[in-house]
């Protein structure tokens, strides 16, 4: 392993120190405490685990936090009452219902009836439109913690070769704006692209989302590049139950610059973005 890694548990946690003292400073300043909504519809174990640690942190961040559980077969209708009630509550300043959602319900049109003023995870057709045309928006999550960590490893990201690996639109497309906007050179690569190796090896930056288990080797990396591994995904090996990333860590930790691992990269920074956005949302409410 020459591979610089890059911790992001280290990074998350310093972000939420600055999240708990942002909250500290609006309570006794203002007397306005933060609040965020999480909306779990159905019995998924991976959302469940997401949802309580999301709920854990933001009252360790000294906010408010709102669980609501729905049942497998909640209506779409019963969900719509739901988010109407939340984005007219004035404690509520953000709002995330847990994806994917049970098959009987329209995910966009869920997503897009949340005020997009608390749309914390940036996912509302108009905070899509801002991102995409350069203006303030809300931005999603696990690609703003993705550049938080490519901009404190690499600087100014003008002029670099980016490769996101994944077409998603809660990772693979807003990472892609979020690299434009950072003057990088962005290529999105797919399951249909043609000698995706090729491509991938020209990058400076590597971002994998695509959810394939070490899909990204070693030889795909360009010497020295800057991987970011966006994947969790939980396989069998040698017996045992374990989580690994897109890429290929043992092989790419030979020849990346740097990389994050996982777990410990990119998925503390995604509940740490989570805050900081919630906070955000609240200050644009109260001015
Ligand atoms: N499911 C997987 N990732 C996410 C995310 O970032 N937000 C929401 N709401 N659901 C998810």
């Amino acid at each position: 392993m020459s591979a610089t890694i890059i911790d992001g548990k280290a990074f998350a946690a310093t972000i939420r120190d600055k999240v708990a003292g942002h909250v500290a400073r609006l309570s006794e300043e203002h007397g306005i405490t933060p609040g965020l909504a999480v909306v779990l519809v159905g019995e998924d174990p991976a959302s469940q685990v997401y949802v309580r640690s999301k709920g854990k942190q933001t009252v360790e961040a000294g906010m408010s936090s709102y669980e609501h559980k729905l049942e497998e077969d909640t209506s779409e209708a019963d969900l719509l009452a739901l988010i109407d009630r939340l984005n007219n509550d004035p404690s509520v300043h953000g709002i995330l219902v847990q994806l994917p959602l049970p098959r009987h319900i329209d995910e966009d049109l869920v997503i897009n009836s949340i005020d997009p003023v608390k749309d914390v995870d940036g996912f509302h057709i108009s905070n899509v439109g801002l991102l995409g045309t350069g203006q303030k928006s809300m931005v999603p999550c696990t690609p703003l913690g993705c550049l938080m960590m490519l901009r404190a490893h690499l600087g100014n990201l003008s002029g670099l070769d980016a490769v996101v690996i994944g077409r998603s639109n809660i990772v693979g497309k807003p990472m892609a704006q979020l690299l434009l906007g950072d003057s990088c050179t962005v290529t999105i690569a797919h399951s249909r692209t043609r000698d995706i190796a090729d491509v991938v090896r020209r990058a400076d930056i590597v971002v994998a989302a695509v959810g394939r288990p070490e899909m990204v080797p070693g030889d795909w990396i360009k010497p020295g590049a800057t991987v970011i591994d966006v994947g969790i995904n939980r396989i069998e090996r040698d017996g045992r139950n374990v989580l690994v990333g897109d890429v290929d860590f043992a092989s790419a930790g030979k020849v990346a610059g740097a990389i994050t691992p996982v777990p410990g990269g990119v998925g503390p920074m995604t509940i740490a973005c989570l805050l900081a956005n919630t906070v955000t949302a609240c200050c644009r409410v109260n001015g």
